[in-house]
């Protein structure tokens, strides 16, 4: 059985306003101890105001939350890693002693922030640029060294506001292992990003929100699962044996070619077997496209569609 103790954050119809805009509206989540946890929306949806209100930073108007069981993440703010949207560190100082100090202000003793680092920057690949200032590190590195930073005092709850922008392809790369190593060690974490890619390769969840509603919650097997599934196939000779096939939920012509047809499957239905059942009824076919849904199929159903809630448990 699940109890709440299993949970790094829980949501209870948390809303925002600022006067009479409603940028979180009613929003019910539960992270997952040990799960990574993507919050995916257009700009504007509601993301940074959402984990602002999870950090305590943001005051929300109505609901209630709880952050690794207290009540204010200000009550367990040492356990906490956090990365925030406007990027920046103190441009002086060497980019060591910035993870450092950062460390030391969550209660890391001077030795172990300095030693702990060293063995960061090391391990990502920034050890050439530990002894630099902060103000001569590209965006992209600095960037890294702040992320570094936010992790160095080894928290249980890591949130990561937009961790990917504005780093190359192999830094991006870099982040994504950073956020798994976290994870492989028990590391609950939170991240928001547009990078569609990125979170159907390494999320347990997703959360996707659109103009301040929650339109779905839920792991990317059920995302994908939303998206009908279209086959594409051509040379048909008999249109009706093809829509008498199990699994088939519709057909229509496809772009005026005679013998080509969209094939609309039923929601469970395979499309795999379409196949096989094509040929085993003596259905000749010179084409057969199926395209797997990928998460932007996804964004791109849901956010196009008007608040409809799809949640999985
Ligand atoms: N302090 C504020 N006062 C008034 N409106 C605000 C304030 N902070 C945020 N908003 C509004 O709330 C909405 C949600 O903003 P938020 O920053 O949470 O979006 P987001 O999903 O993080 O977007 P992005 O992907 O662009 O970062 C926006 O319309 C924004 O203008
Ligand atoms: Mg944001």
């Amino acid at each position: 059985m699940i109890s709440a103790a299993d949970y790094a954050v829980e949501l209870h119809g948390i809303s925002k306003r600022y006067g009479d805009f409603t940028a979180v509206k009613a929003l019910d989540l539960a992270v997952p101890k040990g799960s990574i946890y993507g919050f995916l929306g257009p700009n504007g949806a509601g993301k940074t105001t959402t984990i602002r209100m999870i950090l305590d930073i943001v005051k929300p108007t109505s609901g209630s939350l709880t952050v690794l069981g207290a009540p204010s993440a200000m009550d367990v703010r040492e356990r906490i890693g956090y990365l925030p949207e406007e990027k920046g560190l103190y441009k002086k100082m060497k980019a060591w002693a910035v993870i450092a100090y950062f460390a030391r202000l969550k209660g890391v003793d001077a030795k172990t922030a300095k030693s702990t680092a060293r063995e960061l920057l090391e391990r990502y690949g920034l050890s050439d640029f530990a002894d630099k200032k902060v103000e001569t590190l590209s965006k992209g590195m600095g960037q890294k060294v702040q992320v570094l930073a936010s992790i160095a005092h080894k928290p249980e709850f890591v949130i990561l506001d937009e961790p990917f922008s504005g780093l190359d392809p192999s830094n991006q790369q870099v982040m994504e292992d950073v956020i798994q190593d976290l994870n492989r060690t028990g590391t609950t974490i939170v991240f928001s990003t547009h990078v569609m890619s990125h979170a159907e390769r390494i999320c347990d969840r997703i959360l996707l929100i659109a103009k301040a509603e929650k339109i779905f919650d839920g792991t990317i097997d059920q995302a994908k699962a939303l998206i009908p599934k279209v086959v594409q196939v051509s040379g048909i000779n008999d249109a009706a044996q093809l829509a008498a096939i199990p699994g088939v939920k519709s057909i229509s012509a496809e772009g005026g070619m005679p013998g080509s047809f969209s094939v609309q499957m039923a929601e469970h239905a395979d499309p795999q077997q379409l196949l096989r059942d094509c040929f085993q009824h003596g259905i000749e076919l010179t084409s057969f496209q199926y395209h797997e849904p990928n998460l932007h199929d996804v964004f791109l159903h849901l956010v196009g569609d008007d608040a409809k809630v799809a949640s999985f448990r």
